[in-house]
C-alpha cells in the first residue's frame, strides 16, 4: 500500500484543501476546475441545518440550490435523521429479497394515500435515473416487446444511465454515447406528439410504447408548458394506446405547490417517477409508481417477479427516511408553503426584472421551482474584456448566470448554481422550509449584484480565473466550447 490509510475517525481532521486535492487528482479534475472558477472550493463546509450551511469560519451560507430539488426539507431534517437512526439501532435484517422489509411495505401504503388515481404499484430503487430506467422497462415489457420506442422532449433531463439518457434531450449530455433510438419533440407542442402517434405502428422497430415528459422541465431552464399541454398529451396517449410516463423527480414532493405537479394539471399518468426529496435529503431512494394494469402486464407472476430488482432498492433505512419525509411534507403543508413563498419570490424577481431589464430576459416557474433567464447580450456591452484571449466573450456569455452565482456566494453568502441543459438560466430552488426573510435576503442580494454592473461581475471572475489558473487554463476551455456546439 502506498501512502497512509485514513480511518473513518480521521476523515473530519483531514484539511479540506487536501480533500479538494483528492477530488482533483482522483475523482473529477474538471469539476474541481469549474468549482474553483466560482470560488466554491473556498468554502469549507462544516455543518448544515435547514436552509443554512455553516463553514469552518462560522460563515452562514443560505442554500438556494437544494441539491437540485433533493433538499426540499432542508439539510439534516431531525425527523428524517431520527427515522434512519432508529432503523439502524433496530439492527434489522435488511437488503434481503427473501425476508421482506416492513418499512418498504408501509412506505408503499403511505405513498398510495398521496398518489392520485389508480397508481397502485410501487417499485423502489436508489435514484431518479434508476426510477426512470424502471419506468421505460415497464412500458416496453407491458407491450411484450411489440413496441419499444419512446417519445421524449427537447432539452429534457431524465438521468444519465444509457436508457434514461436515451430519452434525455440535452445534447451536451448525450454526445458520443450509444443510445436507444427514440423520437424527440419540442416540449409544449402536443401537435408534434400527435403527428408521430397518428402513424404509430402496432408493432415493430418504430412502434412507440410511451411518451415521457417532465410536468415542468427542470434542467432545460424551468420551462412551464402552455396550459392544457399535459391534458392534451394524456388524451393523445389514451387515443393511440400508448403509455404516459411523468418524471416528477424534480417537481414532486411539493416543489411546485402541489404534492405532484401533475395534480395541478389534473392529469394521471400510467407511470410516475419520483426520487430526490423522497429521501428527505438524507437517503438515496427513488420510486416508479405504476397502475396495476401496467405493472401486472409486465411483471405479474413468479416467473417475472425478479426481472426488475435492485440490491439496495427499498432498503429499510431509506424507506424509513421516506416515510418521515412524507410526514413532514404533509404536516408542515410544504405544498402551501411552496405556493405562498413561491409567489413572494417570483413577484420580487419580477420587480427586479423591471428595474434591470437589460440583465433579465424572463422569470419562470411555479411554486419554489424558479429560474431566472439572463440576457447574455449584456456581455457584448461590457467594456472590460481582455482582448488577448480570443473567444473569451463566448465563455463569459455562457457563464453569465454562473458569474452571478459566484457573486452571490462571494458577496452575500448565498449558494446558487446553473441548470444542466440551459446555461442562460440561474436556478432558484430554495428548500421549501425557507422563510420569508430568507426569500427577501436572496432578492436583496440579487439586486445588489446586478446594481454593481456587468463590468464588475466580469472583471471579478476573469481576474480570479487568470489569477488562479493563468491563461493556460482558459484557452483550452474556450476551445472546448466550440467543440460542444458541434
Ligand atoms: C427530472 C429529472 N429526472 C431524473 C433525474 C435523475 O435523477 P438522479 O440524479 O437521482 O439519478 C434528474 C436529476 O436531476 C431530474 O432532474
Amino acid at each position: 500500500m502506498q501512502g497512509k490509510w485514513i480511518s473513518v475517525d480521521e476523515v473530519a481532521g483531514i484539511p479540506y484543501k487536501e480533500c479538494v486535492n483528492y477530488f482533483k487528482t482522483l475523482i473529477n479534475p474538471g469539476l474541481v476546475a469549474l468549482l474553483e472558477m466560482g470560488e466554491y472550493t473556498g468554502v469549507q463546509p462544516q455543518s448544515a441545518a435547514g436552509s443554512t450551511i455553516i463553514d469552518t469560519s462560522g460563515r452562514r451560507i443560505l442554500d438556494f440550490v437544494s441539491s437540485y430539488g433533493a433538499l426540499n426539507l432542508g439539510h439534516n431534517h431531525p425527523e428524517v435523521k431520527k427515522a434512519m437512526l432508529m432503523v439502524l439501532e433496530e439492527e434489522r435484517v435488511d437488503l434481503s429479497k427473501e425476508l421482506l422489509s416492513p418499512y418498504a411495505a408501509c412506505l408503499a401504503h403511505n405513498l398510495k394515500l398521496l398518489t392520485p388515481g389508480n397508481l397502485n404499484r410501487f417499485y423502489f430503487c436508489n435514484s431518479g435515473t434508476e426510477a426512470v430506467e424502471a419506468a421505460l422497462k415497464l412500458a416496453a415489457r407491458y407491450f411484450k416487446g411489440r413496441r419499444s420506442r419512446f417519445i421524449y422532449a427537447e432539452n429534457s433531463l431524465h438521468g444519465k444511465t444509457l436508457g434514461a439518457l436515451s430519452v434525455t434531450g440535452g445534447q451536451r449530455l448525450r454526445q458520443h454515447f450509444p443510445l436507444l433510438p427514440g423520437k424527440r419533440v419540442p416540449y409544449g407542442d402536443a401537435g408534434a406528439i400527435e403527428r408521430i402517434l397518428r402513424h404509430n405502428p402496432d408493432k415493430g422497430e418504430d412502434a412507440v410504447a410511451a411518451v415521457i415528459l417532465e410536468p415542468i422541465q427542470g434542467e432545460a431552464g424551468v420551462i412551464v408548458p402552455p396550459d392544457g399541454y399535459l391534458q392534451k398529451v394524456k388524451k393523445l396517449c389514451e387515443r393511440f394506446g400508448v403509455l404516459l410516463i411523468l418524471d416528477e423527480v424534480q417537481t414532486g414532493m411539493c416543489r411546485t405547490g402541489s404534492f405532484f405537479a401533475c395534480q395541478h394539471d389534473e392529469v394521471i399518468p400510467d407511470l410516475l417517477v419520483i426520487a430526490k426529496s423522497l429521501g428527505g435529503g438524507l437517503a438515496s431512494i427513488g420510486a416508479t409508481i405504476a397502475t396495476t394494469r401496467v405493472f401486472d402486464g409486465a411483471y405479474s407472476n413468479p416467473h417475472d417477479c425478479l426481472v426488475q430488482t435492485s440490491t439496495f432498492g427499498g432498503r429499510s433505512t431509506s424507506c424509513a427516511a421516506a416515510i418521515a419525509a412524507l410526514e413532514v411534507c404533509c404536516r408542515e403543508k410544504l405544498d402551501v408553503r411552496a405556493q405562498t413563498l413561491g409567489s413572494r419570490l417570483i413577484n420580487g424577481l419580477r420587480q427586479i426584472q423591471m428595474k434591470y431589464p437589460e440583465w433579465i430576459r424572463e422569470i419562470r416557474g411555479r411554486g419554489l421551482m424558479v429560474g431566472i433567464e439572463f440576457n447574455e447580450d449584456i456581455i457584448d456591452r461590457t467594456q472590460y474584456l481582455p482582448a488577448r484571449i480570443p473567444g473569451l466573450k463566448n465563455v463569459l456569455k455562457e457563464h453569465l448566470p454562473g458569474m452571478v452565482a459566484a457573486a452571490l456566494l462571494k458577496h452575500h453568502s448565498i449558494l446558487g448554481t446553473l441548470m444542466l441543459n440551459n446555461r442562460s438560466v440561474l436556478r432558484v430552488y430554495p428548500p421549501l422550509i425557507v422563510t420569508e426573510e430568507e426569500v427577501d435576503r436572496f432578492l436583496a442580494a440579487l439586486e445588489d449584484v446586478l446594481s454593481r454592473g456587468a463590468k464588475m461581475l466580469v472583471k471579478d471572475r476573469v481576474n480570479h480565473a487568470i489569477g488562479s489558473f493563468g491563461l493556460k487554463f482558459i484557452t483550452p476551455w474556450v476551445a472546448s466550447l466550440g467543440r460542444d456546439k458541434r
